[in-house]
C-alpha cells in the first residue's frame, strides 16, 4: 500500500500539470507548500512518529517537497512561454516596415553651405543680428535720409513700437562695427522682409548675405578680385562678371554686380545679382558716434561691403524658376536636391 504522502504528490503533480493560468498555479502553490499546506501540515506531524518511521517519512517528504517545488517552478514557465507565444501570434512578421525617411539639406541652405566655405578661405567669418531692428541700424546708421523711400511704410514692415523687421541684411555692418574695432572681414547671412508684391521673384521674406572687409588699404581692386572669385568658384570658372555703376546712400562708390555664364541656364543673358561698394565715411562717422571714440577713422580706414540675394544666387545656381518653391515645402520640389 502506497503513504499517503505519495498519494498527495501524485495528486499535486498531476493538477501543477494541468492549470492553466498562474493564478491557478500560485493557488497550488498555497494549498501544497503553504505555511498550511498540506506538505507542510505533514512536517509538523513528524514530530508524532516514532523512532524508526521519522527517517523513512522525511526522507519521503523532502522528495515531495522538492519535486512539487520543481514542478511549480517548469509549469509557469510553460504558462509564461505559452502567453507569450499567444501575444505575440497577433503579428504579422512578413508586413513591410514604415520606411525610415532620410532628411535632406534645403536648397537654400547647400547654396549657404557652399557660399560660406568659399569666403572661409578668403579669410571671412561669420557675423549675425536680429531680424527685429530699430530704424537706426536699418536706415540712419547706414546713411538713409528719413525721407528714403524704402522708409516708407508701404515699403517696410514697421512693429507698432517703431521698430521693423529689417529690410537688408545691411543692419549688421553696423552691429559688427560696432562691437569690434578694425580690421574686420564678416559675412553675415540672414533674412531680410520687404513688403512687395510676391511674384516668381519677389517674396515678402527673402535671404541675403552681407559682406564687409575694413582694414588699411583696402581698395575697389580688393572688392572685384573677392567677389570675382566667390563668383566663378560658386557658378563656375567660365562666369563673366560685369561691374555697373549704381547708388546706394551707405557706399561711394556703388556697383550693381551682374553675372553670364554658358554654364548656367539663361546662357549669354546678363543676370542681375548684387549690390556692392565701397562703405560711405559717413556710416564709419555714424558708428564712431555711438561706439564714443574714432575706432573707424575715415581719413585711416577703408572698407567694402556687398549685399546678395541668396534666394536669387540659389536660383541661378540651381535653375529654379520661382522663389515662392523654397517655402512652399513641396517635397516633389525638395526631393530634386536630396
Ligand atoms: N542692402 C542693399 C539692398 O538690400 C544691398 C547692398 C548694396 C548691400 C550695397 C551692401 C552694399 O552692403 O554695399 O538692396
Amino acid at each position: 500500500m502506497s503513504h499517503p504522502l505519495e498519494e498527495l504528490r501524485a495528486l499535486a503533480l498531476s493538477e501543477i500539470a494541468t492549470a492553466q493560468d498562474e493564478q491557478a498555479l500560485e493557488s497550488l502553490r498555497v494549498r501544497y507548500l503553504g505555511k498550511t499546506g498540506s506538505i507542510s501540515v505533514w512536517s509538523e506531524q513528524m514530530r508524532s512518529l516514532s523512532k524508526e518511521e521519522r527517517p523513512v517519512v522525511g526522507k519521503l517528504l523532502n522528495e515531495v517537497r522538492n519535486e512539487v517545488t520543481a514542478a511549480l517552478a517548469e509549469n509557469s514557465e510553460r504558462l509564461r512561454a505559452a502567453h507569450e507565444a499567444a501575444s505575440l501570434s497577433n503579428i504579422d512578421i512578413s508586413l513591410p516596415g514604415m520606411p525610415a525617411e532620410i532628411g535632406a539639406l534645403h536648397p537654400l541652405t547647400q547654396m549657404l553651405d557652399r557660399a560660406i566655405s568659399i569666403f572661409r578661405r578668403m579669410g571671412f567669418s561669420l557675423a549675425e543680428g536680429p531680424e527685429v531692428e530699430t530704424e537706426w541700424y536699418c536706415f540712419d546708421a547706414l546713411n538713409t535720409a528719413p525721407d528714403h523711400p524704402a522708409r516708407n511704410e508701404q515699403d517696410t514692415f514697421y512693429l507698432p513700437d517703431g521698430r521693423l523687421l529689417r529690410t537688408h541684411t545691411s543692419t549688421v555692418q553696423i552691429r559688427t562695427m560696432q562691437a569690434a574695432p578694425p580690421p574686420i572681414r564678416v559675412i553675415a547671412p540672414g533674412a531680410a522682409y520687404r513688403r512687395d508684391e510676391v511674384d516668381a521673384t519677389h517674396s515678402a521674406q527673402f535671404h541675403q548675405i552681407e559682406g564687409l572687409y575694413v582694414d588699411e588699404d583696402v581698395t575697389v581692386g580688393d572688392l572685384k578680385g573677392t567677389l570675382e572669385f566667390f563668383l566663378r568658384e560658386l557658378l563656375g570658372p567660365e562666369t563673366e562678371i560685369r561691374f555697373r555703376p549704381h547708388f546706394f546712400p551707405f557706399t561711394e562708390p556703388s556697383f550693381e554686380i551682374d553675372v553670364k555664364s554658358r554654364a548656367l541656364k539663361g546662357g549669354e543673358k546678363w543676370l542681375e545679382l548684387t549690390g556692392c561698394g565701397m562703405v560711405h565715411p559717413a556710416v564709419y562717422e555714424e558708428v564712431n558716434r555711438a561706439r564714443g571714440d574714432n575706432a573707424y577713422d575715415p581719413e585711416k580706414y577703408a572698407g567694402f561691403a556687398f549685399g546678395m540675394g541668396m534666394d536669387r544666387l540659389a536660383m541661378i545656381l540651381f535653375d529654379i524658376p520661382d522663389i515662392r518653391l523654397f517655402a512652399q515645402n513641396d517635397l516633389r520640389f525638395l526631393r530634386q536636391f536630396a
